[in-house]
């Protein structure tokens, strides 16, 4: 299996500019914590080693440890309420004083308070009672996903996309479509019966539909292939648990309209539950609580993880349709920190920011400005090939030539350097995706100043 473009790289550890980067921005106190890191942590792709080093971060900004600051713009989507919210970071040292651990078998208060505001949650969306595990991080939330659709449904098979991201651990990875932890040479074979299909992709169509110069799809000429091939493997296996998917792609991409409907449709004809990933899309980031909003399809179980830490502390969940509390008699998601109170507290007190903050309208409002002036961008610079987008995921796909749309891969790296050099960091994904994923807290200047940093950057390739 080659290891193809990443739709999760979050750094730019392969780029031939990186070194040339490095040597004109890195102090001799960043390189020797360089140097320590690289030599006391096992080496892994688009992580370690690593290319600066971070001294502080705060709202929607990180400092390295020559005092440079950068608006980040990446942040692993976990900074939604802004690095060191102080309700966040008070909530946590409160509850440092009052109880710090629950051992298992004892319920704690803080962690039945955060349950029961995220089945609230879960219920605005469904329509229907949620309940839910807690865990450390979002791969964990997914295996637990994975294992309770096997219980519920006696069945043992998923269906995913290709190109997507879910988490590092084994049921993640193979329900994830990313080469880079898929490759069978290096880690051996994965859980069986984990099915792939071609996302939905609009603009790069897998079943090669052609869309407008806007980047809008002709439906009645596509009449959605990509939710038909779903339909297609569900019955064909006929025996497939669950759907585990991004509602909103991580690339980004956006999904036509209709798609979940009629995959959400086809879930119930062929008894598949209905699993979404809202690791990075859910708690707002897509101008909705819950990115699935936009799409009139309710899922069965979602996962949430990430931000809902607040940007301080790991913890996840996995939020299920009250009926499918059917696994009782298993340990399918027996994690040490499972009702932890501190963690808690810090998610509870992040559903408190966004809600007190208007912060879910706010990514709704400071994104649909960003999208408009990315569409400005795509006028006047020929590299864009396409603007994506929903709230404040979004994506500029840079192309050689918009006719064949051939991915610029190297005009994107250098983009991306620029802006680094100018105090602006984001990720590419799938090597020419300039990825733009900027917290709630972001305000419409700290976009404008942003984009106008893109906007130079871009005029810069064009020479
Ligand atoms: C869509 C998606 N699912 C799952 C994960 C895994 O989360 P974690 O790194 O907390 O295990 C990620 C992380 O990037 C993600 O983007």
């Amino acid at each position: 299996m080659s290891h193809g473009p990443s739709a999760s790289e979050g750094d730019v550890n392969h780029s031939p500019r990186r070194a040339v980067w490095q040597r004109d921005h890195l102090d001799d106190g960043t390189r020797a914590l360089l140097a320590r890191d690289s030599a006391v942590f096992l080496h892994q792709s688009v992580s370690t080693p690593c290319l600066s080093a971070i001294a502080k971060a705060e709202g929607v900004w990180i400092e390295d440890l020559a005092g440079r600051r950068y608006l980040d713009f990446h942040g692993n989507n976990v900074h939604h309420v802004g690095y060191a919210h102080p309700h966040v970071l008070g909530a946590i040292r409160a509850q440092l004083e009052a109880l710090s651990f629950a051992p298992r078998r004892f319920a704690s208060e803080r962690a039945v308070q955060l349950a029961e505001a995220l089945s609230a949650k879960f219920q605005a969306l469904t329509g229907a009672p949620g309940k839910l595990l807690l865990t450390t991080g979002g791969s964990d939330a997914v295996e637990v996903a994975i294992k309770l659709a096997r219980v519920a449904t006696g069945r043992f098979k998923t269906l995913s996309f290709w190109d997507s991201f879910h988490g590092a651990g084994f049921g993640a990875s193979s329900v994830g479509g990313e080469s880079l932890f898929r490759d069978g040479r290096a880690v051996g074979p994965l859980l069986p019966g984990t099915e792939h299909v071609a996302p939905f992709g609009c603009y790069r169509c897998a079943y090669g539909h052609a869309v407008d110069a806007d980047g809008r799809p002709d439906l009645a000429a596509c009449r959605l292939a990509c939710a038909s091939m779903v339909r297609y493997v569900l019955e064909r296996e006929g025996d497939v648990a669950a759907i585990v998917a991004e509602p909103a792609r991580a690339v980004p991409y956006v999904p036509p309209p209709g798609y979940w409907q009629a995959v959400r449709e086809a879930c119930r004809a062929h008894g598949t539950l209905l699993i979404f990933d809202e690791i990075p899309t859910g708690l707002g980031k897509t101008g909705r609580f819950f990115a699935a909003e936009h799409d009139g399809a309710a899922p069965d179980i979602v996962v949430l993880g990430k931000a809902l830490g607040g940007g301080v502390l790991p913890i996840a969940a996995c939020i299920a349709r009250a009926e499918l509390d059917v696994a009782g008699a298993y340990a399918f998601g027996h994690y040490t920190h499972e009702k932890n109170p501190v963690t808690a507290a810090a998610a509870l007190a992040t559903l408190e920011v966004i809600d007190r903050e208007g912060l879910v309208e706010q990514a709704a409002r400071v994104g649909a400005h960003a999208l408009d002036r990315l569409h400005d961008m795509k006028r006047r610079h020929r590299l864009v090939g396409d603007v994506r987008g929903r709230g404040l995921l979004l994506g500029l796909d840079l192309v050689t030539d918009r006719e064949a749309k051939s991915p610029a891969a190297d005009a994107a790296d250098r983009v991306l350097y620029r802006a680094l050099s100018r105090g602006l960091s984001f990720k590419t994904t799938m090597g020419h995706v300039l990825t733009l994923t900027p917290p709630l807290i972001t305000t419409l200047a700290q976009m404008d100043q942003a984009l106008d940093i893109l906007d130079d950057c871009l005029a810069d390739e064009a020479g």
